[in-house]
């Protein structure tokens, strides 16, 4: 399997597996996201499955965090999924699933990147309230919250003495593939989790902090 973050990738990617609808979300664009779950759900009649994946990170010591880097973090990040969970409300099935990514940053304020850890935390937070309003209709909402992954954002935004902390604390001491978190994800979009709701799902290779 292939994971690309590249348009055109993502596209070949999408023909690959015969992906109906490809479309382009900024997640900070309320409007934009309102059309967009509009036109996924005239297309396919309903949705299914939500997934919140999208994530930025503006590492820096909390002295050093400006609040131009705090503000687009939360914005994405955070703001990003609520928006996403309010403008699918009306097209999401019953018993339909949704599945917001978190971090192990987010997990126990991760060092460095200050607005990255609340917002991730913000997303199990904002899991649990929606798993309970959505509770009624067999909605289940939960968090997968990935450890650090090999791959061009850990590159991008961790620091090196970070990433040998972490693989210090990891009982696998390594870092997970893209795809090591594919199976929690179908998982959790699958019938097989009907009665898993409101939890955040660590796949984060045993990271704990001692
Ligand atoms: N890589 C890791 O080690 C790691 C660890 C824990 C959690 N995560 C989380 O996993 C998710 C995916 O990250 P990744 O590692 O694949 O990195 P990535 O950079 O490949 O993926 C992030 C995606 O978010 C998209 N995005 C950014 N801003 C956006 C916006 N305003 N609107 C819509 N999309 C936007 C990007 O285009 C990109 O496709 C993120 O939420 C990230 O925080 C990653």
């Amino acid at each position: 399997m292939t994971y690309s973050t590249k348009k055109e990738e993502a596209e070949k990617i999408a023909s690959e597996i015969n992906a109906e609808l490809v479309l382009h979300l900024d997640v900070r664009d309320r409007l934009k996201i309102r059309q967009v779950f509009k036109e996924v759900a005239n297309s396919c009649g309903a949705i299914n499955v939500l997934v919140n994946n999208a994530g930025i990170n503006r590492p820096a010591d909390f002295d050093k965090q400006t609040d131009e880097e705090w503000d687009e973090v939360i914005d994405v990040d955070l703001s990003g999924v609520f928006r996403c969970c309010q403008e699918v409300l009306p097209y999401i099935v019953d018993n339909g699933r949704i599945i917001n990514i978190g971090s192990l940053s987010g997990e126990y304020g991760g060092p460095r990147t200050p607005s990255y850890a609340v917002a991730k935390m913000g997303i199990m937070a904002l899991t649990h309230n929606l798993a309970r309003f959505l509770g009624e209709r067999g909605i289940c909402v939960n968090c997968l919250s990935p450890g650090v992954i090999a791959n061009e954002f850990t590159e991008k935004t961790m620091a090196p003495d970070i990433k040998e902390l972490v693989l210090f604390l990891s009982p696998l001491k390594r870092f997970a593939k893209v795809g090591e978190m594919v199976g929690a994800a179908i998982f959790l979009a699958s019938d097989e989790s009907s009665y898993l709701t409101a939890q955040t799902l660590s796949v984060n290779g045993g990271v704990w902090v001692r």
